[in-house]
């Protein structure tokens, strides 16, 4: 089974989020199970030169599109025991970080006709492309019309898989219509149209064979126009065809008993990790003790996260003894939040600006509550890797968070986390004290941490999941090639 995995980010190359964590580790469990499955992504500046030293040009080559005629180059290089390709062109992609550009629109139109074009020169025929959020969306809107005879792509299926269906990837109809060259037939509601502009993610969702979400509560509420961001009645209509498979973590890549950044290793004693807890305390200029809780946060710092909930309640948090570790980029609003926090608290709480990952992982380490209040959350990998080193999520009952942490029952001993229903700031602050009461009560706290040690957050079952929808367009492939 031949899969041409398309994204515009993958660890270990290039990350701005979870994106970048699932289409590293998924390929690999893929893999495991007996798929080929290879990577397609852009050739970043930003991406480390000495992970590319084994990669290899294969190709040089012209991609047309609209009225442009632009160079792309392919590269291909085995990483972790998975093939990637690189679309090379360096007007698009040899620029700081990833996205945020203002021809954005120009660079993934770009990025998803290379893909077309560069299946031609992999000596591998994809018997299914998945694609992944809006960067990729043109590219089942071009198998089924552009390419829909194309050799090179015969009897292909796609997968379209929505990681986050706020970013829509919406341009100017004129800009997409000029740069696609499709005709104004493919601009309708129907169709690529939203609401007067043309929406690359539409391309995925109308166009592509399956669609999937990162998990099963996400993939329900993006039916309801609270969480379906315009898109509720699209994807109702494409309920058979859209299911949610909860997303994993590389245990691997992030194991406490054997990561780099750490300052002591452990698993599951609790006294190595308080070692963490006081080194973290130490480089961030907070007051060193073992005990007192430690809520960590690693997040972008944008609304999706529930900033403005912890915003209405700060001061009377940090009233509790406690300590806060905070890493993060983003929304200007956000970030002025907490660098004013830790100048008023600075024994209390700390700010550490931008984007890490050897701080991330210190942050998980050392902290012993991790709060991710979202207003919604597809999946969320950060509560995963959080139980995964042993602290314990504080969240909101929101898409992946719903469906991977359970609140802790008092009476029964059950659940690994702690939980609330609704967007409202004083359930977020009552939910982290019930969790700092727990905390104080050492039994019950080891018992929580204990829970989520417990389950599996690996990929083993969703990969699985994957396979089947993936067995599923086979058998349609098939059906269709008779
Ligand atoms: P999202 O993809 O919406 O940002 P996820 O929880 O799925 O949220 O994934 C976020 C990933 O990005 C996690 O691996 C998290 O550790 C990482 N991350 C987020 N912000 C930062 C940061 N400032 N520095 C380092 N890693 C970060
Ligand atoms: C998106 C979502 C996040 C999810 C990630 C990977 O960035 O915001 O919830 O975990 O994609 O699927």
């Amino acid at each position: 089974m031949n899969i041409l995995f398309a994204t515009s980010e993958a660890v270990p190359l290039a990350k701005t989020g979870g994106l970048a964590d699932v289409a590293g580790a998924l390929p690999k469990a893929l893999n495991e199970l007996g798929a080929d499955v290879r990577i397609v992504m852009p050739k970043y500046e930003e991406i480390p030169e000495d992970s590319l030293l084994e990669f290899r040009l294969i190709a040089e080559f012209q991609v047309s599109f609209g009225w442009r005629n632009q160079y792309c180059g392919l590269l291909t290089g085995s990483l972790n025991g998975v093939r990637y390709y690189l679309i090379d062109n360096e007007f698009y992609f040899r620029r700081r970080g990833l996205y945020g550009y203002g021809d954005d629109a120009e660079r993934f139109v770009f990025f998803c006709f290379a893909v077309m074009e560069a299946v031609r020169f992999m000596s591998f025929h994809p018997h299914i492309v998945h694609c992944h959020d809006w960067q990729t969306g043109l590219i089942p809107f071009l198998l089924r019309t552009r390419y829909a005879f194309d050799p090179a792509w015969s009897y292909a299926k796609s997968v379209f898989t929505i990681h986050n269906l706020k970013y829509q990837g919406l341009f100017g109809m004129d800009l997409i219509k000029e740069l696609t060259g499709a005709g104004d037939d493919m601009f309708t509601p129907d169709k690529l149209e939203f609401h007067g502009a043309a929406s690359c993610m539409k391309g995925g969702l109308v166009f592509a064979d399956k669609l999937t979400t990162v998990s099963g509560t996400y993939a329900q509420e993006i039916q309801t126009p609270y969480y379906g961001e315009g898109l509720d009645s699209l994807l109702r209509c494409r309920s058979g065809d859209l299911i949610g498979i909860v997303n994993g973590i590389d245990e691997e890549l992030y194991d406490p008993m054997n990561d780099n950044a750490l300052h002591t290793p452990y698993r599951s004693s609790l006294s190595r990790k308080r070692k963490n807890k006081m080194e973290l305390q130490r480089e961030m200029g907070l007051s060193e003790s073992a005990d007192v809780p430690l809520i960590g946060i690693v997040s972008r710092l944008v609304e999706q996260k529930g900033f403005d909930l912890i915003a209405a309640v700060l001061d009377e948090l940090l009233q509790e003894e406690v300590q806060l570790v905070v890493l993060g980029a983003g929304e200007r609003s956000y970030e002025e939040l907490f660098r004013d926090a830790a100048n008023r608290y600075p024994q209390k709480a700390a700010f550490w600006l931008g984007y890490s990952d050897r701080m991330a992982r210190r942050i998980y380490a050392g902290s012993d509550l991790f709060a991710m209040p979202s207003k919604f959350e597809p999946c969320g990998l950060s509560q995963l890797i959080a139980l995964r080193y042993r602290s314990v999520p504080v969240v909101r009952e929101t898409g992946g968070l719903k469906d991977t942490v359970q609140a802790y029952n008092e009476y029964t001993g059950d659940g690994n986390g702690f939980s609330f229903a609704n967007y409202n700031a004083h359930e977020f602050l009552f939910t982290m004290k019930r969790a700092l009461c727990a905390y104080r009560r050492e039994e019950e706290w080891r018992r929580i941490v204990e829970n989520g040690a417990r389950a599996d957050y690996s990929w083993s079952s969703s990969a699985k999941a994957y396979m089947n929808v993936y067995a599923q367009l086979l058998i349609d492939r098939k059906e269709s090639e008779q």
